[in-house]
């Protein structure tokens, strides 16, 4: 029904060319985190029921306002059009094939829980250590390559909430905060208030990336790749209540 809905709105502005339109604002907007759609380290949208947007009305309504208390952004700039072509694309990935991933759940649990110590910086559900940050809802969060690659290496695998930037402008002034989105042109940085952002690059005069070292260890050689694949699955089936 709902697909339905979606074609006949879409035939009316004639599909393809919306999609187009679609696919070229989400490289811009949204691909920075969501890569391809599910390659990205934000939420895999290639999957036919996404839990944020059950609804058309709310999957704007997640474009439009971001999700609160989340790494996703409310849109910059973007007009209620655009955010209907992004809409749909979104809804074309997740068309495009459902996200099915390999590996052996309760085996993955074994290794988080026993001797990858996972367990002991991470929380999930309520149990677990404090030094990492919680996962019980990381398998809607982040696309399975993305979780692989925190595993295997996590200083270069952290995710956009703990990428930082200071940007000094040519007229002296300095901004500080999360790297929210980065292109040719500007930069957009999410202070501690929550504000957003946008730096002309024709005004910097120098950005300096503040990756810090993870204290997480890399995996690479202490599990084989059967094992991270059973640990991938199992932290991709959480899902539970935030
Ligand atoms: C700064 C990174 C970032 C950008 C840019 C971004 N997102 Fe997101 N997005 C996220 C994160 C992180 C989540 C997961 C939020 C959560 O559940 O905690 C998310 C979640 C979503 C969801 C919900 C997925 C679900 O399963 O419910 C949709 C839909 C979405 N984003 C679409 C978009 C679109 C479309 C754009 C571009 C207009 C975009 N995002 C830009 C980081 C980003
Ligand atoms: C010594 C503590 C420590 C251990 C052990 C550890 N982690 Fe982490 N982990 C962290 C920290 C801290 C981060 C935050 C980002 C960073 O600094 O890399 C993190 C980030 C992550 C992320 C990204 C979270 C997000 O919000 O996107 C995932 C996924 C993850 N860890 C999974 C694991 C798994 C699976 C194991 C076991 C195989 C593990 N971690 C073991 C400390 C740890």
């Amino acid at each position: 029904m709902r697909i339905l809905l979606l074609l006949v709105s879409l035939s009316c502005l004639g599909l393809a060319q919306d999609l187009r339109e679609g696919e070229r604002l989400y490289k811009f907007h949204c691909a920075f985190c969501h890569g391809k759609g599910d390659d990205g380290m934000a939420a895999n949208l290639v999957s036919p029921q996404l839990v944020h947007a059950p609804t058309e009305e709310a999957l704007l309504g997640i474009i439009r306002n971001g999700i609160p208390g989340s790494d996703m952004p409310a849109s910059l700039g973007m007009s209620d059009s655009d955010i209907r072509s992004v809409a749909a694309y979104v809804r074309a990935l997740g068309r495009s094939a459902p996200a099915s991933v390999p590996g052996d759940v309760a085996r993955g649990r074994e290794l988080y829980m026993g001797k990858a110590g996972c367990a002991g910086c991470h929380m999930v559900a309520g149990k677990g250590g404090i030094n990492g940050p919680d996962l019980s809802t990381i398998g809607i969060e982040r696309a399975p390559a993305s979780l692989r690659a925190s595993i295997v290496a996590p200083d270069e695998s952290i995710p956009p909430r703990w990428m930082r930037a200071v940007v000094k402008t040519k007229s002296g002034t300095t901004a500080s905060g999360v790297l929210v989105n980065e292109d040719n042109f500007g930069i957009f940085l999410r202070a501690g208030n929550g504000r957003v952002q946008y730096i002309d690059k024709a005004s910097v005069a120098s950005i300096e990336r503040g990756y810090t070292r993870s204290i997480m260890p890399s995996y690479a050689k202490t599990l084989s790749e059967a094992e991270l694949t059973d640990v991938v699955a199992f932290l991709f089936s959480l899902r539970g209540e935030r």
